[in-house]
């Protein structure tokens, strides 16, 4: 695992675009996976950013979005589908159709994960796959002891989920503790991955995933099977790291080292 920790949360969207954009440029029919949630956001807006002011296109890419909560239409304004059209979608020039988010409104919501691992399959596979992790280490919406051979299928949320993203639901309104979600193998399958985090409630998730045991109980902690993952965090996420400083010594040591040698490593293929 690659780790690069920034000053702040502006600078980390900045080169999280980057990575974006160079893998867009050089493959313009790339497969993204995108995640929903605060963490992309910076991201989102800085490629929106990019796309008004020269035109950086995205229509060749083809994108697949990590999960849906199940039993909420697509329309709905806490779905993640419409998360994406809001924060990325309708502000980009990508082709309406090459994007995909989970059904969480089929009939039979357990058909679900099969068919979108063949459209991802016979997309060609995901080329970058953006993720965020949350608080109890999930990656998508694979829960702690979720099997790190799991597949796109129905997972029920942890309590602590559910609390987490209840502050976007009103106190009234119908909260989905179900979701349909990629499985931990399908996100290992991609090949690069970029995670990112920013604030202290990550910290202790961020420590498990890079330093801790490889563990079903942190499900990110399956990263560490992963050739090329790349974690962008900010101070506030890598203050419980305990070999922070020399995290920050490698990439002293490897920007040279590929900027002179393998400028294009950043991007997959
Ligand atoms: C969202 C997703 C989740 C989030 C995670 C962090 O599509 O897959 O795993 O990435 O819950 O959420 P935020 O970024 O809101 O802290």
């Amino acid at each position: 695992m690659e780790i690069l920790i920034f000053p702040d949360a502006q600078s980390l969207a900045r080169k999280s675009a980057d990575l974006l954009e160079s893998q867009i440029k050089t493959y313009p029919d790339s497969v993204i996976g995108l995640a929903t949630g605060s963490s992309p956001l910076g991201l989102y807006e800085e490629l929106i950013r990019r796309h008004n002011e020269y035109d950086l296109s995205f229509a060749g890419v083809k994108t697949f979005n990590l999960d849906e909560y199940v039993g909420i239409p697509a329309k709905h304004p806490q779905s993640y589908r419409t998360f994406m059209d809001e924060n990325l979608f309708n502000k980009i020039d990508i082709d309406a159709s090459n994007t995909h988010v989970p059904d969480g409104m089929a009939e039979n919501p357990l058909k679900v994960g099969p068919a979108y691992e063949k459209m991802i399959e016979e997309a060609g596979g995901i080329d970058l796959q953006v993720l965020g992790i949350g608080t109890d280490g999930h990656i998508g919406f694979n829960e702690p002891t979720s099997s790190l051979g799991s597949i796109t299928r129905v997972k029920t949320l942890t309590r602590q989920t559910i609390v987490d993203n209840s502050r976007f639901f009103k106190s009234d309104e119908f909260q989905p503790k179900l979701a349909i979600t990629m499985g931990i193998k399908t996100i290992l399958d991609a090949r690069r991955i970029l995670l990112l985090a920013c604030g202290e409630n990550k910290a202790e998730a961020i420590r498990d995933m890079v330093e801790g045991p490889l563990s079903a109980f942190c499900p990110a902690s399956a990263l560490q099977f992963h050739q090329r993952t790349t974690v962008f965090i900010d101070e506030s996420a890598a203050s419980k790291l305990s070999l922070k400083g020399y995290y920050k010594f490698v990439d002293e040591m490897q920007v040279d080292l590929l900027r002179q040698h393998r400028p294009s490593d950043w991007i997959s293929r």
